[in-house]
């Protein structure tokens, strides 16, 4: 069972981590493919609440081999506070490597992602402010700063200066901020530089030993499929590919390496930020949702914007990711909804009707979702640890969902800890060692 990708199917947020922490246990690595720090990944361990940024969701297995693969933004500042958090709590990060061509976050992507948001008002996309956009935006103009040239100060030196002075026009309002200096923060880089050289490897063979070994590698999404610089809300959407395709480029092994796409989906669904979501609800209900599902972002604390299950939405990131499997989380939040809805089509501008996502942004903007009803459930079902266990109202809603996409539910979460989960055999081959 040599590679699975597990994929946000929705907006972001859907628990990942928690996937990627069950699964880490038997994996040989988990690489994360792409995104930065505007990514925060829960994993909850009794009464311990760990949230990663950077550092993949395998790291609380000592010694595991974690990987921030190319396609990731770092920025260092952050990878060195995150790595020191883990030291503290007496987390063995030894099997931590770090691309030596991902792309570091400086200090002007992070002015610049203010200054964007801010020139565009009431069009703003909402973004995390931590610079993610610039400094993919500097990566595909290569202007880049990456990973290895911190370990050399003169490159590092002439490498910002280069990259630095085409902003000079946009950073005009910031030209007495300290951290644009450019001696200042060679110097300040080259001092991250010396912490993480001890991490920075060539990391795709590491992907290919185990790959060829025939081991497990765990292949770590950030954001959503709704979020996908090509495939989501653009431009409501993050500047990389969280899509399973991407996994690929971001880590540096072939199509032929994927094996499991398991896509991840809230039995309902959120939003963080600006753009459009076909299923929200405005009102009390809405409210009730973000309460009992702890609906803040991990990352800026902000609430999420909550509604229906997106049935539309989640074939279309079916289709997008080639997902072989469903992990279904926060069924235990619909407790006590009673009837629920999920949409299976939109409803369009003067009355049109759509079965499929619609392409076209002028549509997709109006579209509200088209609801059935299902029934609901009243029981606690935190304790489900099988389908058997839950209400038989619970377990027909999975088979809908999993009947509307045509692909089987692998998991289901129950409440946020590790062991709140149902394993619904639908993938003997690749079986929690918790399950
Ligand atoms: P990620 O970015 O996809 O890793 O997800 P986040 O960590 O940002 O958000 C998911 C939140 O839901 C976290 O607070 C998790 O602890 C929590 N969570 C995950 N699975 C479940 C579940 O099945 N039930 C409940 N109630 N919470 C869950
Ligand atoms: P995880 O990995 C939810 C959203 C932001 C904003 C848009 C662009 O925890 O699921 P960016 O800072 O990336 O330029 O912001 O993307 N966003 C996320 N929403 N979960 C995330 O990550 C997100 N990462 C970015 O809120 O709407
Ligand atoms: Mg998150």
């Amino acid at each position: 069972m040599p590679g699975v990708a597990i994929i946000g199917a929705q907006w972001g947020d859907e628990g990942k981590g928690k996937v990627v922490d069950l699964l880490a246990e038997q994996a040989d690595v988990v690489i994360r493919f792409q995104g930065g720090n505007n990514a925060g990944h829960t994993i909850v361990r009794g009464k311990d609440v760990y949230k990663f940024h950077l550092v993949p969701s395998g790291i609380l297995y000592p010694g595991k081999l974690c990987v921030i693969g190319n396609g990731v933004v770092v920025d260092p500042a952050v990878l060195t506070d995150e790595i020191d958090g883990l030291r503290r709590s007496g987390i063995d990060i030894s099997g931590l490597r770090i691309s030596a061509n991902a792309h570091l976050i400086m200090p002007y992507h992070k002015l610049l992602d203010h200054a964007g948001e801010a020139k565009l008002g009431k069009l703003q996309i909402g973004t995390t402010r931590r610079g993610i956009g610039p400094c993919y935006a500097d990566k595909a103009a290569r202007l880049g700063i990456r990973m290895q040239d911190l370990l050399d100060e003169k490159i590092l030196k002439q490498k910002i200066y280069a990259a630095m002075e085409p902003k000079r026009l946009m950073l005009r309002p910031f030209a007495k901020d300290p951290t644009l200096d450019l001696h200042a923060m060679t110097e300040e880089y080259r001092t991250f530089g010396h912490r993480l050289e001890p991490y920075i490897a060539d990391t795709p063979p590491i992907a290919w030993q185990v790959l060829e070994e025939n081991g497990l590698v765990v292949f770590e999404g950030a954001q959503g499929t709704m979020l996908d610089i090509d495939h989501g809300t653009y431009p409501f959407v993050t500047s990389s590919n969280p899509v399973a395709g991407s996994a690929c480029v971001g880590a540096g092994v072939g199509p032929s390496s994927i094996h499991e796409v398991w896509g991840v989906a809230k039995a309902y669904a959120t939003r963080v930020g600006a753009g459009p979501f076909p299923t929200e609800l405005d009102d009390d209900l809405g409210e009730r949702m973000r309460q009992s599902g702890g609906e803040f972002g991990t990352t800026t604390g902000r609430p999420r914007r909550t509604g229906w299950l997106d049935l539309v939405a989640l074939r279309y990131a079916t289709k997008v990711n080639g997902l072989t499997g469903l992990v279904v989380t926060k069924l235990d939040v619909l407790t006590g909804i009673d009837p629920l809805n999920v949409a299976t089509r939109y409803l369009g501008p003067e009355g049109a009707m759509f079965d499929e996502f619609p392409y076209h942004q002028s549509i997709l903007h109006k579209a509200r979702g088209d609801l059935i009803e299902l029934p609901g459930w009243h029981e606690d079902i935190r304790a489900a640890r099988s389908l058997d266990d839950l209400p038989e109202t619970a377990r027909s809603y999975l088979d809908y969902i999993s009947d509307f996409l045509g692909i089987p539910v692998v998991m289901v979460g129950v409440g946020p800890g590790r062991d709140e989960m149902i394993w619904t055999g639908a993938s003997e081959r690749l079986r929690p060692a918790a399950a």
